[in-house]
């Protein structure tokens, strides 16, 4: 087991209840949970276009590893996963798209997905999952963490960035899909220069420019015109 403690549960009616949860890696015999919570999550989303479906055969590839899939249980049985992947150098690989060095793409890693099912959302599970996985693979010696998500999901674009990733690419992925590449080098904190940009998340040409010049998203915030995101220069080089 890797955690264990309580957790809130909205009931119907708005009323919260504290649940006992343990935080454990997941294995096969979990395949039909993980599905059925990825389904409920996906009915419960309002814009099916900012989540890529996991399938039946990519679930079982990952559940065959060890160490991918970090799953929360309570008497409701599966209500949170996080999972990884360990791309190939020359595969569909993030670290190109941020052009990381080719002699370091094999130390990359993938947030692959992360849902928390709706009555359990609001304990900061994204995160929790997020920080209890990054140890567990700088413990395993990869370096760089790569992770897309949708300009749409300003709550995982929040959970990312508190978690120590900044926003360094934003491309098309899976096919038709826009995307910001989030990235973390577990081993050096991202440090944000003096100089800071504020731009809507809708500019997305004006980000383009700023990534080209070697910008990063570190922090987001609502405003009256809608999400701004600021960018700056690192103070160091981030790979
Ligand atoms: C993104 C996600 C994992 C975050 O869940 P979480 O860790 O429980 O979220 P947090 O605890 O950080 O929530 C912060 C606040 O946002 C709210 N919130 C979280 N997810 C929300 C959602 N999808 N819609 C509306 N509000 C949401 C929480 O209730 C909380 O509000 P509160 O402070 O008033 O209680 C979860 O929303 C989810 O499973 N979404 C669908 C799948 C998804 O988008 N995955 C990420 C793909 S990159």
């Amino acid at each position: 087991m890797l955690e264990s403690g309580n957790l809130k549960r909205k009931n119907l009616g708005s009323s919260r209840e504290e649940i006992d949860y343990e935080m454990r890696f997941l294995n096969e015999g979990y395949l039909d949970d993980i599905a059925r919570l990825q389904e409920i999550m996906v009915q419960n989303l309002q814009d099916k276009e900012i989540f890529r479906l996991t399938a039946p055969e990519e679930f079982r590839e990952l559940l065959a590893q060890k160490r991918t899939v970090i799953g929360i249980l309570t008497e409701d049985g599966l209500i949170a996963y996080n999972m990884v992947c360990f791309p190939k150098e020359d595969g569909d690989n993030f670290g190109v798209d941020i052009n990381l060095p080719q002699s370091e793409l094999k130390k990359v890693v993938h947030l692959k997905a992360v849902v928390v099912h709706p009555a359990y959302r609001g304990n900061e599970l994204q995160k929790r999952l997020a920080n209890i996985h990054l140890k567990v693979l700088q413990e395993l010696g990869y370096k760089h963490v790569c992770s897309t998500v949708s300009p749409k999901n300003a709550i995982s674009i929040q959970n990312h960035l508190a978690s120590g990733f900044v926003v360094k690419g934003l491309k098309i992925k899976y096919g038709d899909r826009l995307r910001y590449i989030m990235y973390k080098n577990i081993f050096r904190p991202f440090v944000p220069g003096p100089k800071v940009v504020a731009i809507n998340i809708t500019d997305i040409y004006g980000q383009e420019m700023l990534i080209d010049r070697g910008f990063a998203g570190f922090k987001i915030q609502v405003r009256n015109d809608g999400w701004q995101v600021m960018y700056c220069m690192p103070v160091s080089k981030l790979f």
